[in-house]
């Protein structure tokens, strides 16, 4: 028998509202799964569609990307770019027959702490339909080059 699948989701998360809202889900103690590693960036307009695909050749099995509301980036337009780079990272993954429903993005202001929970159990649940990234248990074995590092459990 082999040993139970529990997805490792990656989260890249803008520091001014999504991450505000994923610490205060902690504090009122919203119930999410707790499968989810966080990156936090300044601003999801930092996210490239090279990242994106690095972390599923390191082994994630879902990444989300999540940031402020339309209107609300501090950057003005990160979260739309971050947004368009996610739709193209999407096809991408169609193509390369990895699923691009394993990626997704949001926008979760810094006072929407149960949409943050919502978010996680979404992906979660969605990784769990979709099983195991095929890249897994490979990921090591991929060149340096590509700044991928195996997702720690
Ligand atoms: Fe939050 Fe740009 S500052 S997405």
């Amino acid at each position: 028998m082999g040993d139970k699948y529990e997805p490792k989701i990656l989260a890249l998360i803008c520091t001014y509202c999504t991450y505000t809202a994923a610490d205060m889900a902690g504090s009122m103690r919203l119930q999410y799964p707790p499968n989810v590693r966080i990156v936090k960036l300044l601003c999801t307009g930092k996210v490239d569609v090279m990242y994106l695909l690095a972390a599923f050749r390191a082994g994630a099995d879902a990444v989300m990307v999540s940031g402020c509301e339309i209107g609300d980036c501090h950057f003005l337009e990160g979260n739309l770019r971050a947004k368009e780079r996610v739709a193209h990272a999407k096809v991408l993954l169609d193509e390369l027959g990895l699923g691009g429903d394993r990626l997704e993005m949001f926008h979760i202001g810094a006072s929407d702490a149960p949409k943050w929970a919502e978010a996680v159990q979404k992906m979660t649940r969605r990784a769990l339909e979709l099983g195991p990234n095929p890249l897994r248990g490979r990921a090591m074995a991929a060149p340096q080059a590509a700044s991928g590092r195996e997702l720690s459990t």
